[in-house]
């Protein structure tokens, strides 16, 4: 059967063109009804231009579908509280929201970096994230529905310059797995999921032309497009999860701990380190934490289960 989104109304930022307007349109074209937002700056965070937002919503509203438009920032509490009480007015509810807005301001060796670099990745993408997840949070946790996709990068991987975007990409992956975490413990039907995209978009065009026209041959942003409503469908199996997609593929990424070296407390020295560093390093019978208490040591005898009950 189709999937739709019939009756569910969805955010997505940053969807006044690459990614996220593909995300946009293929939740329109599926039912949703959805609030476009960009803040429309250059590639720097300078400036604000609502016609890409507004452009988009036209486009979506041309085919067929219901959209409006929204050019706040999502770095700031005031922005976010608008973006979201914009969509409330309308339609009364969020049931999506897909943190896509982000811009890469760090870049070249660490000496010649600005704090205004630093401070422009770390506001777009991990305060943005934070502050809309926070703003739609308490009706999606009411209503007991909501679903969230956040976007971090393959820079999280690591990326050879520049420390703004990696940082600010790794805080929404950390983000992601709170949420989940909390909406799993308290029973929610609320899944917080993430992605890090790869696609042919204005920021590929830092790469220089070729590696940007062999990107818009392969990875197109519709290419990673279905993957990201899936994320944010009602029928989602997964929680937490973070998936690396673009191109037409998609494939899970996660974080796993190795069985490692187990020594006495008391006992362990330097020398016991070095001796056994290359079984803690080994990836034989690695496994993936569920949650901050699932990734202690269940062997070393502390009921973590009881502790970890009173922190989430
Ligand atoms: P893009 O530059 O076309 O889209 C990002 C949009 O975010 C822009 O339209 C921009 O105006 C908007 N934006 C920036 N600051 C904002 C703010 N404060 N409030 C609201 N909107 C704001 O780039 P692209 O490639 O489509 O990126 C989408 C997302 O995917 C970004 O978060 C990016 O970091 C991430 N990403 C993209 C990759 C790619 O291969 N294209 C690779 C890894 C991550």
């Amino acid at each position: 059967m189709k999937m739709t989104f019939d009756g569910r109304v969805a955010i997505v930022t940053g969807a006044g063109g690459g990614l996220g307007r593909a995300y946009a349109m293929l939740l329109a074209q599926r039912g949703a009804r959805v609030l476009v937002n960009d803040l429309g700056g250059d590639f720097m965070g300078q400036g604000a231009d609502s016609s890409y937002a507004a452009a988009v919503a036209d486009e979506i509203r041309g085919a067929g579908g219901v959209a409006i438009a929204n050019g706040d920032s999502v770095a700031g509490r005031e922005g976010a509280d608008r973006i979201v009480a914009q969509a409330m007015e309308a339609w009364g509810r969020v049931d999506i929201l897909i943190n896509n807005a982000g811009l890469v301001t760090s870049r070249g060796p660490l000496w010649e970096m600005t704090d205004a670099q630093w401070e422009t990745d770390i506001r777009v993408a991990a305060t943005g994230t934070y502050q809309m997840c926070r703003a739609v949070w308490k009706q999606m946790w009411d209503r007991d529905y909501g679903r969230i996709l956040n976007v971090s990068s393959g820079s999280f991987f690591g990326m050879g310059s520049g420390l703004g975007y990696p940082a600010a990409k790794g805080a929404t992956w950390g983000i992601t797995r709170a949420l989940a975490v909390t909406a799993d413990h308290h029973g929610k039907n609320v899944r917080v999921n993430c992605v890090m995209p790869t696609a042919a978009s204005r920021m590929t065009h830092l790469l220089g032309e070729e590696v940007d026209s062999a990107m818009k041959r392969h990875y197109p942003p519709e290419a990673a497009a279905p993957v990201a409503a899936y994320l944010v469908h009602e029928d989602v199996p997964c929680n937490g999860e973070m998936f690396r997609i673009g191109g037409g593929r998609f494939r899970r990424v996660f974080i796993g701990i190795t069985p490692g070296y187990r020594g006495k407390p008391a006992e362990l020295d330097m020398e016991t380190v070095r001796d056994n560093f290359a079984q803690a390093m080994s990836p034989e019978g690695y496994s993936i934490p569920r949650n901050s208490i699932d990734a202690l040591d269940a062997e070393a005898g502390v009921d973590w289960a009881a502790f970890g009950a009173g922190i989430i």
